[in-house]
């Protein structure tokens, strides 16, 4: 039998090699015939119409460039109707090359799910690596080739308003979700019908923009970039993602769309990644405004040499690259390496077989009214919500409640809750496709259960004209549900702020309506960390939704009814207030740590606030309690070839069956450079049935002790560890010591 797999496997690796010889003999001899204007043609990429996400450059003459065979890739088409059309477009070109079609699908196509970082909150890999899939069977099913995402930025600052885009500020979590997202988009090969081409945007360090402001510059040590920010990158690269791109931001001076040390040296040497580089919208031309090039022409020469293979809208490539060329400052072998990257991966998807192949009515059709994706949607949705307090169990609600106020500006929200970088379809009413909040309360309450509405207030300005209904309301109930936070557009691209506090008088309604006596539960919906200071210390219930997608509505109903018991942990710090951040908990030993909370003097703290963050990472609640005891470890040394095994155990010692999300971090004690006090090393999410309990293992092995030393050098140093299992980095429920020995 074992002779049998084996010999299957061989023959399944041969046939897949003999494929991409193939495949490279095809792009070899398809090459032979290009002009050098095709060439070019196939590096660059157009927006079209669908709604716009960057600067626009109108051009009347796309259609006829591609027909030319100048163009090798657009953006922002979307539905069936519109890729064929563009598709044909393509076909009268002479060599007949597909144009590929890439659009933003960051969380779901039609089906919206909640936002990655909320989705990130569920630390529930098989639940987002479902969300991507079905946003790929959606959007391949309605002519998009490819998505541009995952996004695995590290964010550690929440005034930078893409936050919302990534998994959080953890270099573990965020590995392990950008290979589960790259392995949802692309399924299980490229060439699938249901598969799209995965972007992993944006490299490099994007994330660390200085003051939290996109776009702005960013200065970090190699050291930091190699430990703290290029690991999701690589991880998703080892789940095979086919294409990259990079990012707006100057690393140490370098634009990264120029930076020939992150592209060639990092990217395409020494991880010897082959599929093609995007860049960003226009970021070739912005070298311009950078101060890095000194004009469009120099950008397209600094951008392909340092391995930008496609030109997302700068028009720099389209204009340049030729004279480039014919100067002798761009060698042909170098736009052939780039034109050959992209005409392989459409071969890899099948366009030359069937230009239309993913422009199927009859499957988008069915792709798009697929119930199961709803269904999908709204488990995915539940996991993502965190519960961050809930005293005298005013959660779940209960079923004997007369009557319920739901107040707030989200409360009647529909597409609101789609949060941003969601996908824009025009034929598609989103009033009548999300769930709100209202709607998926009102479905979920008894025919006893009376719901009263009032709005209290829009999410930003200082009109209080409606305090005065929504605390009259709020007297008539027996509960108060408080929906409020960011409005969707307040994060996303472009979408930094500098204040991070609920916006507007909402947090002055959250006051008057807490002033009538009655229980009240807050919702607050926001692609980001928030500061709500009074509302977290003086109301009993909060529940953080995010941005919940298609099923938000149902969703947040489930978890205050408790037909589903909140299982989110924080991806993010939470800070007290922004004089705090970057606030994010994996941070450096300092020389002179604060003995406690409230320590000052001469050691590292503020004078007027605390260091400890509002909520810290991997925090979040259930409506059961769960018991950490019996930590053991298999040995108290370990040699750098050998392995540890943790186990505890852990039980539900409240009333209802839940979800724990376990997390093991270590310390290093000691190392040749200073270490994190403590780092996330791995995790599970364990469901219990009320009163079970069942052992928990991990392995704790060279990989997780490594760090990379003053040399950039991947090692594991001798010396003591620590070894702490939590319910969150502060609250840490066991610890032991270990040894590592040469
Ligand atoms: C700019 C954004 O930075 C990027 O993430 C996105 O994919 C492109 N625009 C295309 O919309």
């Amino acid at each position: 039998m074992k002779k049998l797999t084996t010999f299957a496997l061989l023959m399944v690796s041969f046939f897949a090699a003999a494929q991409q010889e193939t495949i490279d003999q095809k792009v070899n001899a398809l090459l032979k015939k290009m002009t050098i204007e095709e060439k070019i043609g196939q590096l660059n990429q157009y927006t079209g119409d669908n709604s716009a996400t960057g600067p626009i450059t109108i051009n009347p003459n796309k259609q006829a460039e591609i027909k030319a065979g100048l163009i090798g890739s657009m953006l922002n088409v979307v539905g069936t109707k519109y890729t064929r059309q563009y598709q044909e477009l393509a076909m009268q070109s002479r060599l007949k090359i597909p144009l590929l079609f890439g659009q933003d699908v960051i969380h779901g196509y039609k089906t919206t799910f909640p936002i990655p970082l909320a989705e990130a909150a569920s630390w529930d890999l098989q639940a987002i690596e479902l969300a991507a899939r079905v946003a790929a069977t959606e959007a391949s099913a309605s002519g998009i080739h490819w998505t541009f995402a995952p996004m695995v930025d590290i964010g550690r600052d929440p005034r930078w308003g893409r936050v919302m885009e990534g998994a959080g500020e953890d270099t573990y979590l965020g590995s392990k979700i950008a290979y589960a997202r790259v392995k949802g988009f692309q399924g299980n090969k490229l060439g699938d019908l249901n598969s799209v081409m995965a972007c992993v945007k944006h490299f490099a360090a994007y994330g660390a923009a200085t003051g939290g402001r996109d776009y702005n510059s960013v200065d970090m040590s190699e050291r930091m970039l190699f430990e703290t920010y290029l690991p999701p990158f690589k991880a998703a690269l080892d789940a095979g993602a086919a294409t990259f791109m990079n990012s707006f931001n100057d690393i140490n001076g370098i634009p990264a769309t120029g930076n020939v040390h992150l592209q060639r040296d990092i990217l395409k040497g020494k991880w010897n990644f082959q599929g093609f580089v995007v860049s960003d919208w226009g970021s070739i031309g912005e070298m311009v405004a950078h101060g890095y090039s000194k004009d469009l022409k120099a950008a397209a020469l600094s951008a392909i040499t340092a391995g930008s293979d496609m030109d997302m809208e700068s028009n720099a490539y389209r204009y340049n690259l030729a004279e480039l060329v014919k100067e002798g400052k761009v060698s042909i072998d170098l736009i052939d390496d780039a034109v050959k990257r992209i005409l392989r991966k459409k071969y890899e998807l099948g366009l030359f077989e069937n230009p239309y192949k993913y422009s199927d009515d009859k499957r988008a059709e069915k792709a798009l009214n697929n119930p199961e994706n709803r269904k999908a949607a709204l488990e995915v949705a539940e996991k993502s919500i965190v519960l961050l307090k809930n005293e005298n169990q005013t959660l779940p609600l209960s079923k004997s409640l007369k009557t319920i106020a739901f107040i707030g500006p989200m409360v009647k929200e529909y597409k609101a809750n789609m949060g941003f970088w969601s996908v824009e379809l025009p034929d598609v009413d989103y009033d009548k496709w999300v769930v709100s909040q209202w709607d998926g309360l009102q479905n979920k309450v008894g025919k006893n259960t009376k719901l009263l509405y009032a709005k209290g207030c829009e999410v930003d300005g200082d009109n209080k004209d409606g305090f005065a209904e929504a605390v009259a309301t709020a007297k008539q109930a027996d509960v108060v549900i408080l929906s409020i936070g960011e409005r969707r557009d307040m994060s996303g691209e472009a979408k930094s702020r500098s204040d991070l506090h609920l916006p507007g008088v909402q947090e002055d309604l959250v006051k008057a309506i807490q002033a009538t006596g009655k229980p009240v539960v807050v919702l607050v919906n926001a692609g980001r960390p928030l500061i709500f200071n009074w509302t977290a210390d003086n109301i009993p219930a909060i529940v953080y939704t995010w941005w919940l997608g298609t099923e938000a509505g149902n969703a947040i109903a489930n978890v205050l009814s408790g037909d589903y018991n909140p299982s989110g942990k924080l991806p993010m710090t939470f800070p007290r207030e922004v004089g705090q951040v970057p606030i994010y908990y994996n941070h450096f030993s300092t020389g002179r740590p604060a003995p406690n909370e409230n320590s000052t003097g001469y050691v590292s703290s503020y004078i007027d606030l605390k260091n400890s963050p509002k909520f810290p990472f991997g925090y979040g609640l259930s409506y059961t309690k769960f018991n950490y005891s019996d930590l053991k470890l298999s040995s108290a040394k370990i040699k750098s070839n050998e392995t540890i095994k943790v186990s505890f155990q852990l039980s539900n010692v409240g009333k209802v069956a839940g979800e724990e999300v376990v997390q093991l971090y270590l310390q290093d004690k000691f190392g040749s450079v200073v270490r994190p006090v403590l780092e996330l090393k791995d995790f599970q999410k364990v469901k219990l049935n009320a009163g079970e309990s069942k052992t928990i293992e991990f392995t704790i092995d060279k990989e997780k002790l490594s760090l990379y030393n003053d040399k950039i050098e991947w090692v594991a140093e001798p010396g003591d560890f620590e070894v702490m299992i939590g319910a969150s980095s502060a609250d840490i429920k066991l610890k032991a010591n270990f040894e590592l020995v040469q």
